[in-house]
């Protein structure tokens, strides 16, 4: 009932507006061809009994539905850098397939996803990490134990599988140290930059599953980013983990509102079209602060650069921390505000935020606190110089990196554990920790055993 008349509506307004100005620019032409070539159609036979998962999957993804099918995703060109004939339905052929599929193969028919995803502070997530020294010594150096055989095992099992890494291909062949990984922000060989399974696993390509909690949490967790957990914490989870799998998921973009789900899931908020906002895969739109760094600053630096910065100048340069909406941090708000109005009043809404913010501010001040001893220190030679054994370094890197998120992140989420217990309470000891170790080596000029 409720989504017809959403139906009804999304039609009706399309006409007027079409009957009024005459203006059919946005109209698309959509040619869906049902049958298969006889090629198409042997990659499905064969696969069905060699690797059934996939056809399975396929067969019930709107893709199978439409036809787009095995060949149209994996089929390159003989001259691409990911060309290979490792199947021996192609094998000496003038067929070459990549087993790699990369955001340029679904940008030929999802053009707005992929340019929204590049703009979007997902899009950095593994040049940011190959762009500094500081995180390849922590890989390969503190955390590998220096370089031997085992180097590339905690980018590989860790960091990678979040964050991507750059794909090496050889002859058809991924290197085993570069995939499969999920990795959000990985770098092709074909010069795109992203990974679409990572919220829409393979095969099904499911939009229903990138709109639930759990199409985030597989990274989005842990001590320093717990915002799943944030979420359980707050009364949307409670709500979601009480009634959340009745809900209805299917629904077009900008068609999904309020009524088909009770509470926001992490993309209603983040992503999802819902009242007058427009869906969009760019996740830092609507975000009003960086919350990640060592002190929060608002977001007003436009889109993120990486990706085009890395095509132009093919290295890696660092991200840009205060990407957000191009309009800047006033017009995020406005926008995460326009969320909340589809269900609660102006009054709830304004109150929420100004007491979010405000921790936000409080933690800013213990921030400078911290990082000026620190900084302090420092220059004074008076840090260890193996870091990681230092005190004060680990508690200011703690501070900030896990306690600190979990105190702002958990604030404007509404996550009361993680605002307090697991936030501000143990930052107050944190400072402690530090002002005394800094009294001490201020006044004796030496850093203690
Ligand atoms: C919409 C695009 C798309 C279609 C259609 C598609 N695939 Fe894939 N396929 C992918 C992506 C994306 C991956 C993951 C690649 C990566 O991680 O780089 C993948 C992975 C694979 C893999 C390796 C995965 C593994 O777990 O071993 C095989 C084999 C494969 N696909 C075969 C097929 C077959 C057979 C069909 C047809 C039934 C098919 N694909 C249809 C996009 C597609
Ligand atoms: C006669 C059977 C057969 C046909 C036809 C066939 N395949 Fe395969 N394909 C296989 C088998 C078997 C494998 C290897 C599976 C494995 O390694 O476990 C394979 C592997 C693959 C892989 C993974 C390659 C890699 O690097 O591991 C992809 C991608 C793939 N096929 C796609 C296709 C596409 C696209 C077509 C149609 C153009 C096709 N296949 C036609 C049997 C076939
Ligand atoms: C040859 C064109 C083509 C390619 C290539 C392609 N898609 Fe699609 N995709 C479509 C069409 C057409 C639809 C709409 C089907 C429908 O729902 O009627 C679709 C639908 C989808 C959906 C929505 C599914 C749902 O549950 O409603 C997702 C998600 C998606 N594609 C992701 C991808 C990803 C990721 C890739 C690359 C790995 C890709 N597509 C490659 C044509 C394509
Ligand atoms: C479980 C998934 C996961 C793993 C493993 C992981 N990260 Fe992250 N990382 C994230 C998420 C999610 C964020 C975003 C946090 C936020 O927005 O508050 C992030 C943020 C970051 C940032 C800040 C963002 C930026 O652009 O500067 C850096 C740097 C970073 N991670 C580096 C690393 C390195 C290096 C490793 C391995 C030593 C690693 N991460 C391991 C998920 C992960
Ligand atoms: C961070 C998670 C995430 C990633 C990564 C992601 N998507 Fe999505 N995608 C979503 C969500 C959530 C929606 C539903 C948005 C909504 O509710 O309006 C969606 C919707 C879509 C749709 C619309 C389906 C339809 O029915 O019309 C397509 C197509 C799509 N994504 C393609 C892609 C492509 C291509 C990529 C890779 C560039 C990608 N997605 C990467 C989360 C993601
Ligand atoms: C495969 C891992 C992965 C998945 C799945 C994932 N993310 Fe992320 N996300 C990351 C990483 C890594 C970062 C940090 C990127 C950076 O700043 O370098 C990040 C950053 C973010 C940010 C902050 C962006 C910024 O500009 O600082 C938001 C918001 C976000 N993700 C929301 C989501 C939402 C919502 C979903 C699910 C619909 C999701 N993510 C799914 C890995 C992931
Ligand atoms: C009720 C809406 C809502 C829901 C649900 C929600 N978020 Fe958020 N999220 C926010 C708001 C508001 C902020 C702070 C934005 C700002 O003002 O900077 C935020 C911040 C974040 C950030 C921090 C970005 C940074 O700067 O470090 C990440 C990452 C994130 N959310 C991911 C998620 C994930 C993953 C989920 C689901 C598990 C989720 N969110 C659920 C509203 C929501
Ligand atoms: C789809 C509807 C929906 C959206 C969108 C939504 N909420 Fe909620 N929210 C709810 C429901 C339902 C409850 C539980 C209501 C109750 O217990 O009175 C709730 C509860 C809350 C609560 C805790 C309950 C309380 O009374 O203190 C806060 C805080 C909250 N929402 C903030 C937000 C903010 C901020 C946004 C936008 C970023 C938002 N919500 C978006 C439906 C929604």
């Amino acid at each position: 009932m409720f989504k017809k008349i959403i139906l009804v509506m999304l039609v009706t307004s399309g006409l007027l507006f079409a009957a009024k100005v005459g203006d059919v620019t946005g109209t698309k032409t959509l040619k869906v061809d049902m049958n298969m070539t006889k090629l198409a159609a042997s990659c499905v036979q064969c696969h069905a009994k060699k690797t059934p998962g996939q056809v399975n999957e396929w067969r019930k993804s709107r893709h199978g539905h439409v036809g787009v099918s095995c060949l149209d995703c994996h089929v390159v060109k003989k001259d691409s850098p990911l060309a290979g004939q490792n199947c021996p339905g192609v094998k000496g052929t003038n067929t070459y397939i990549s087993v790699v599929v990369t955001p340029k193969t679904c940008k030929r028919c999802h053009p707005n996803e992929v340019k929204q995803f590049d703009q979007s502070g997902h899009a950095r997530a593994a040049i940011q990490i190959k762009s500094k020294a500081g995180m390849q010594a922590l890989m390969h150096k503190v955390e590998a134990m220096g370089d031997h055989k085992f180097i590339n095992s905690p980018e590989a099992t860790g960091c990678m599988q979040c964050h991507g890494t750059v794909v090496k291909v050889k002859n058809g062949v991924p290197d085993p140290a570069t995939w499969p990984n999920i990795g959000i922000g990985n770098v092709y060989p074909d010069g795109s930059v992203g990974n679409c399974i990572s919220c829409h696993s393979g095969h099904l390509f499911s939009i229903a599953e990138s709109r639930k909690p759990t199409a985030c949490a597989s990274c989005h967790l842990g001590p320093d980013h717990p915002d799943k957990e944030i979420y359980n914490n707050s009364q949307h989870g409670h709500i979601f983990n009480s009634e959340g799998s009745t809900w209805n998921y299917t629904a077009a973009p900008d068609a999904w509102e309020a009524g088909d789900y009770r509470a926001p899931t992490c993309a209603v908020c983040h992503m999802s079209g819902i009242g007058s906002l427009k869906s969009t895969h760019n996740v830092s739109l609507r975000l009003k602060w960086n919350l990640w760094a060592p002190i929060s600053k608002l977001r007003n630096g436009g889109y993120e650069t990486a990706v085009p910065n890395y095509l132009k100048k093919g290295k890696f340069t660092k991200g840009n921390p205060l990407a957000g909406n191009p309009k800047g941090s006033a017009a995020a708000r406005a926008q995460m505000k326009l969320v909340c109005k589809s269900c609660h009043v102006k009054t709830f809404t304004n109150n929420f935020f100004i007491m979010a913010d405000q921790h936000v501010g409080l933690y800013n001040v213990y921030a400078k606190e911290a990082k000026k001893m620190f900084d302090t220190l420092k220059k004074r030679g008076l840090i260890k110089k193996d870091k990681w054994s230092d005190t004060v370094f680990k508690t200011w890197y703690h501070l900030w990196h896990h306690e600190g998120r979990r105190m702002r992140q958990g604030a404007l989420m509404g996550g009361s554990d993680f605002a307090h217990w697991n936030g501000v309470f143990v930052l107050q000891q944190d400072i402690r920790v530090i002002r005394t170790i800094y009294n001490k080596r201020m006044k004796s000029g030496k850093i203690e055993d």
